[in-house]
C-alpha cells in the first residue's frame, strides 16, 4: 500500500494541480486529482492479469478546467437537474444558474469539480486521499456555509471507497456525486454497448421530455426497456422506440433503488465483455443516474485515446433528479448543524 503525490499541471490561474496515486497490495492503482477533487485513472488487471485503466479522463490538469463531459468530478453542492434553477426552503426562494435549458445542471458553471480544492491529505495508513472544500453561504446561490470533505479509498479488496462528508451552519440543499464514466474493457476501447449491466431496481423515474426534468412518478421497469433488473448488455435495446429514451438518446435516468433504508447496499453490477472485468456498485442513496454516455463525440482522452459516443456509462448516485422541487421524492435538505455523511464504492473483481 502506498501513496505518491505529484504535479498534474498548472491552472489558468498560476495554481499547481496534484495527483495523488494510491496503490494496493494486488498492484491495483487509482489516482485522484485535488482539481474538482476528481478520479483520474482506476487501474485493474483483466482476466489475463494485464492492467487496464477503466475510467475515461485527461491527462493533465488543462482539459479539466472545461471538462465539457464532467469526467471523473465530485458534483456538488447538487448533482443532476433542478428545475428551473429554484427551489424553496422556508419560504425562501433560492436561484442557481440555470447552465441547460434553463435548469441548473450538476450545480451550474462553478461547479465542485471545476475547482481547486483548498486541501488535500494522505493517509498512507488507510491509503486514503481526503479533499477539503469550504463553500460559502451563497455559494452557487445555495444557503449556508457548507464545509465538505470527500475521501477516496483503495482497499486490498479492489474496492474504490467514496466517503463524503459535510456540515451546513443554515438549511441546504446536499445531494453529492461522483461523475466518473467507466469502460471495463478500459478507457480508450470503443463503445460500452456490449457490457453487460444490472441494476437493482424495479421503478425510475420518468421525466417530462428532453430537458430531463423528473415527472414526479416512479413507473415500473417491467416490459420495458429500460429493465435492467436481470443482466443485460446495454446496447440490448437502448435503441427500442421508446420515448423514454428518445428523451435521453439512450439512458439517461434515475433507478429508484430497491430495498433503500439508507444503509451501503449493492445495486448495480456490470462487465466488461472484453476483459472479463467486473464493477459492483454499492451506495447507501435512493437513486443512481445511469446515463449511457450519448453525448460524448469524439472527445481525446489520456494516452491519446479518442472517446466515441458511448464509449464509458455513469452510475452516479443521488438523491433523485430535482428531488429539491418534488414532495414525492426523499427530500436532500441538510439542516444547519446536521451531519451529511454518504458514502458510494465502486468494486472490481
Ligand atoms: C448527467 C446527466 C446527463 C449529462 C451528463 C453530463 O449524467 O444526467 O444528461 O448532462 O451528466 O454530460
Amino acid at each position: 500500500m502506498s501513496i505518491a503525490k505529484k504535479e498534474f499541471g498548472t491552472l489558468k490561474s498560476g495554481k499547481a494541480a496534484y495527483l495523488y496515486t494510491i496503490r494496493n497490495k494486488n498492484d491495483a492503482e487509482i489516482s485522484v486529482t485535488d482539481f474538482g477533487a476528481s478520479l483520474v485513472t482506476a487501474v485493474f488487471k483483466d482476466k489475463a492479469g494485464k492492467p487496464v485503466d477503466v475510467v475515461l479522463g485527461y491527462d493533465s490538469v488543462g482539459p479539466y478546467e472545461i471538462n465539457k463531459y464532467y469526467f471523473g468530478q465530485t458534483i456538488g453542492r447538487s448533482a443532476n437537474r433542478i428545475e428551473n434553477g429554484r427551489f424553496v426552503i422556508d419560504g425562501t426562494e433560492y436561484q442557481l444558474p440555470q447552465n441547460e435549458k434553463g435548469n441548473s445542471l450538476h450545480s451550474g458553471p462553478d461547479g465542485y469539480g471545476v475547482r481547486i480544492w483548498d486541501s488535500a491529505e494522505a493517509d498512507e495508513s488507510k491509503n486514503t486521499v481526503t479533499f477539503r472544500l469550504n463553500s460559502p453561504d451563497g455559494d452557487q446561490g445555495y444557503p449556508g456555509n457548507f464545509n465538505v470533505a470527500v475521501s477516496y479509498t483503495l482497499t486490498d479488496d479492489n474496492e474504490i471507497i467514496i466517503r463524503y462528508e459535510g456540515l451546513s451552519d443554515k438549511k441546504t440543499i446536499a445531494n453529492m456525486t461522483n461523475h466518473s464514466y467507466f469502460n471495463l474493457n478500459g478507457h480508450g476501447s470503443g463503445s460500452v454497448l456490449n457490457h453487460k449491466l444490472q441494476i437493482s431496481a424495479s421503478a425510475f423515474t420518468p421525466v417530462k421530455d428532453s430537458k430531463a426534468i423528473p415527472t414526479g412518478e416512479l413507473l415500473p421497469v417491467e416490459n420495458t426497456p429500460m429493465d435492467f433488473r436481470t443482466a443485460k448488455k446495454i446496447g440490448q435495446d437502448i435503441d427500442a422506440e421508446y420515448e423514454q429514451l428518445k428523451f435521453g438518446l439512450g439512458y439517461d435516468h434515475n433507478y429508484a433503488l430497491d430495498n433503500w433504508n439508507g444503509k451501503l447496499q449493492k445495486i448495480a453490477e456490470s462487465e466488461g465483455d472484453i476483459t472479463g472485468i467486473i464493477m459492483e456498485v454499492y451506495t447507501d442513496l435512493p437513486g443512481v443516474q445511469f446515463y449511457s454516455g450519448n453525448f460524448i463525440t469524439n472527445e481525446e482522452g489520456k494516452e491519446g485515446a479518442l472517446y466515441i459516443n458511448r464509449g464509458g456509462f455513469c452510475l452516479e448516485t443521488q438523491f433523485f433528479p430535482n428531488s429539491a422541487n418534488e414532495p414525492a421524492f426523499a427530500s436532500p435538505v441538510l439542516n444547519a448543524g446536521e451531519k451529511y455523511q454518504t458514502t458510494t464504492i465502486y468494486k472490481f473483481k
